[in-house]
């Protein structure tokens, strides 16, 4: 039994990594299986939303009952976004979206020669910093996955993007894993979830968040 807490609510979450092309071999990414992005969208249509999920390249089938978007790059993932979140209520930002891209990838393929090689890279949009700060922003959802200084960072994430909620993960906690071990930090302060299956922590987490926008 699943409480529908999110009955009728339209949720927009993005998962997985974004692929940034240096030619059309070679690409820039983050590592990042989609696999937390996946269990939020699956919870959030099982608790009675409309999901759409924009997601980078992933090994994992589409979750039942939810629209799958299939993207590359941050700058198609940052398009697709943009085109759905005015209608959204709930905008959830799982995504390890790659900071910098190529400025200019090769058509061809780059041919060996010397023994270095430099890219020039160019700063992607700020998809989740986009969608918060609009008029008509949806209730946003951060995540943070840090190495170190999980508070401070995660806490600053959430001031500088302005969000009601950031999930914070410690990398060693949670990528690739089954798993994860999340704190949720609001305007209440810092909220310690116990370490449990990916599906366990997203249920938890909508709820968290169900219980914030019926705050807001
Ligand atoms: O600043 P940082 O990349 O660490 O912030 C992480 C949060 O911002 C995640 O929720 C991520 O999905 C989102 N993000 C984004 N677009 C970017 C970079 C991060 O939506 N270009």
């Amino acid at each position: 039994f699943t409480p529908k807490r999110l009955l009728g609510q339209r949720v927009l979450i993005t998962a997985g990594p974004t692929s940034e092309a240096i030619d059309p071999v070679r690409v820039v990414t983050n590592l990042s299986s989609g696999r937390m992005g996946y269990a939020l969208a699956l919870e959030a249509a099982r608790a009675g939303a409309c999901v759409t999920l924009v997601s980078g390249p992933t090994a994992l089938p589409c979750p039942y009952g939810v629209e799958r978007v299939d993207v590359r790059s941050a700058a198609e993932m940052h398009a697709q976004v943009m085109t759905r979140c005015a209608g959204s209520d709930l905008f959830i930002a799982v995504a390890a979206v790659a900071d910098y891209r190529p400025v200019a990838p090769s058509a061809q393929k780059i041919k060996k020669s010397a023994d270095t090689l430099s890219i020039d890279m160019v700063r992607n949009p700020d998809i989740l910093a986009a969608v918060a700060s609009r008029p008509d922003a949806p209730f946003c959802v951060g995540f943070a996955a840090e190495s170190h200084d999980l508070d401070a960072y995660a806490q600053g994430k959430r001031v500088a993007k302005k969000l009601p909620l950031v999930v914070g993960n410690l990398v060693s906690d949670g990528l690739g894993s089954d798993d994860n071990q999340v704190v949720l930090y609001d305007d209440h302060g810092r909220h310690p979830l116990p370490r449990a299956a990916k599906t366990e922590v997203a249920r938890a987490i909508l709820e968290h968040v169900s219980r914030l926008m019926k705050e807001a």
